[in-house]
């Protein structure tokens, strides 16, 4: 294959979505989701057992596989595109998804909590993009990112909102940097979404499902669509 060719077009069964952060919440969600639709889908966080029991329930070696990654860590990163490749031979999607939150207040969160949700948030998704950009190139393939609707608007003394405004510039820096490599960029934005991010749960909120379906919705466009951004919040969500 010459760089001016495009790549064949995998069968659907054979097409591989990658996803930091599927052992919870909207990441498991969008596996369940990118299964049910015929991909195979590597299954990328830290807790290990919850991992193994998705990938089980998503039918086993065949069609799911398990990585621990921490995502702060460049080594487990290039072990998780490394497993992808060498089990699946191919990646076609990879969803940069893992992050968390914490309180709002410049002086009610520790330092210590700071950094490491800026480690996650971002840095974290940094090196997934680093990390998969090359095998995303052979495939001409899709890179989302997970930001919110917090990195749209900034909130009252949320260093959350910080770090997601962060990963809306790489999604926007990426898109323009991977231009001409074939590599489709989407950043996806929830509003509140009921999932275990929360402490207490939330109500009128979103599903991770409502999530999932967002992204299925970009990743299954045809080649020339780009969908850049989806903003999603909950009916009742006003900010
Ligand atoms: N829920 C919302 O209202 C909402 C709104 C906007 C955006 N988001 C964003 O959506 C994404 C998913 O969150 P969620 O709502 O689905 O929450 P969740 O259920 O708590 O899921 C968070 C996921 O991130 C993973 N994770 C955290 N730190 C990690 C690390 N260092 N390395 C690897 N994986 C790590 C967790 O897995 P392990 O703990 O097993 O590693 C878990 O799978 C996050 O980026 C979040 O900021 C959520």
């Amino acid at each position: 294959m010459t760089a001016t060719q495009p790549p064949e077009t995998p069968a659907p069964s054979e097409r591989v979505f990658l996803i930091t952060g599927a052992s919870s919440g909207i990441g498991a969600a969008t596996a369940r989701h990118a299964c049910a639709e015929g991909w195979r889908v590597v299954l990328a966080a830290r807790s290990h057992e919850r991992l193994n029991a998705l990938a089980e329930e998503l039918g086993g070696p065949e069609r799911a596989l398990p990585v621990r990654c921490d995502v702060t860590d460049w080594n487990d990163q290039q072990q998780m595109v490394n497993a992808a490749l060498s089990t699946f031979g191919r990646l076609d999607v990879a969803f940069a998804n893992a992050g968390f939150g914490g309180p709002r207040g410049f002086l009610k969160d520790t330092p210590e909590h700071w950094r490491e949700m800026v480690l996650t948030n971002v840095y974290g998704a940094a090196l997934t993009l680093r990390a998969t950009i090359p095998a995303l190139s052979e495939s001409r393939g899709h890179l989302l990112l997970t930001s919110s609707v917090a990195g749209r608007r900034a909130l009252p003394g949320s260093m959350y909102s910080c770090t997601k405004h962060a990963v809306t510039a790489m999604g926007e820096a990426a898109r323009q940097d991977l231009h001409g490599s074939g590599i489709r960029v989407t950043l996806i934005e929830p509003g509140m979404t009921d999932t275990p991010f929360f402490e207490n749960r939330p109500t009128d909120a979103l599903q991770d499902d409502d999530i999932a379906r967002a992204v299925m919705y970009a990743v299954s466009q045809p080649p020339h669509v780009s969908v850049n951004e989806l903003l999603v919040r909950p009916t009742a969500q006003q900010g």
